[in-house]
């Protein structure tokens, strides 16, 4: 039984580390005209609502998104992620004075790909909860070269690669809601990088349990995959009672600009979106 839905969590900080991320890596991959496979384990909805009931219960976004969105000091690294959801709101953004810190839609990995894929991109985008998936289905209608499945992301993942193209991008986004999911989500890159070594994998982890996060890390090390960057970005020391407390991604093969860029965006968020007790790391695990 799935209970998790991300319109509760649309838009909140660890949703701006891994979107930027998302973001950064989409452009690069079209620098060059050959089409690439975009895939998306854990897909959600597409697209929130930041006014529905959903995100309003929880304001998530309030300490993530809406610290940002009206800023005139961001990092260049972070001005096309800023520009992609400005774009989505253009009435907010036209009327500026009516513009108090609220946005009314905020994009899920799927409308974040939507925005950036061209023609002779595809996505395949898996999602299993019934409602997030008829609500990205409906996102995904005009979208001809978009792959909706309600079926298992790790499964489908593998069963995808090598894509035709040997392009692509494979974003693995657990709910984590079974323990299981942090073993399970870093096996699956690993048996991926098997069958597609030249491929880019983002995999989005919560901080919770350090212990989970330094298992996940050490899977990543006994393996063979080679050129693996992690980024975190922690609000609060780590702790044993219940929450997440930060948030990161292990990123294998990234744009070889991406750490730079990192170095730029990290010090930004941790100003913007944190406090006293917050910090980040941009670790490279793993050499090339
Ligand atoms: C963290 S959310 C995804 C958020 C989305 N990637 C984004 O960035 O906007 C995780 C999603 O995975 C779905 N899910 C859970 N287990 C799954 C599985 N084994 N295969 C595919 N989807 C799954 C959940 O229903 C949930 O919508």
């Amino acid at each position: 039984m799935l209970s998790y839905r991300h319109a509760f969590h649309a838009g909140n900080f660890a949703d701006v580390l891994k979107h930027s991320v998302l973001t950064l890596v989409l452009e690069y991959m079209t620098r060059k005209d050959k089409g690439f496979t975009y895939i998306d384990s854990h897909s959600g909805a597409g697209m929130y609502q930041l006014a529905d009931e959903y995100a309003q219960k929880t304001g998530e976004y309030k300490d993530g998104i809406a610290k940002i969105i009206n800023a005139d000091d961001l990092p260049e690294a972070l001005a096309f992620y800023h520009q992609l959801i400005l774009s989505l709101n253009p009435d907010e953004v036209s009327e500026k004075n009516a513009f108090e810190n609220e946005l009314s839609l905020y994009p899920g990995s799927p409308g974040i790909a939507k925005e950036i894929l061209r023609r002779q991109d595809s996505a395949h985008l898996f999602e299993l909860h019934s409602t997030d998936n008829v609500l990205l289905t409906e996102f995904c209608q005009r979208w001809r070269k978009a792959f909706v499945k309600q079926s298992d992301g790790y499964q489908g993942v593998l069963s995808l690669l090598p894509p035709p193209s040997r392009r692509g991008v494979v974003l693995i986004d657990p709910p984590y809601e079974l323990k299981e999911d942090y073993q399970k989500a870093v096996k699956t890159i690993i048996k991926a990088y098997e069958k597609f070594a030249t491929g880019t994998y983002i995999l989005w982890y919560p901080v919770v349990k350090r212990s989970l996060v330094d298992e996940m890390k050490n899977t990543f090390i006994n393996s063979q995959v080679k050129n693996l960057l992690q980024v975190e970005l922690c609000l609060q020391a780590d702790t044993d009672e219940y929450g997440m407390t930060g948030t990161g991604l292990f990123i294998v093969k990234p744009p070889w600009q991406l750490k730079g860029q990192l170095e730029n965006i990290l010090p930004y968020l941790q100003k913007k979106l944190g406090n006293a007790e917050t910090h980040y790391c941009i670790d490279q695990l793993i050499e090339e």
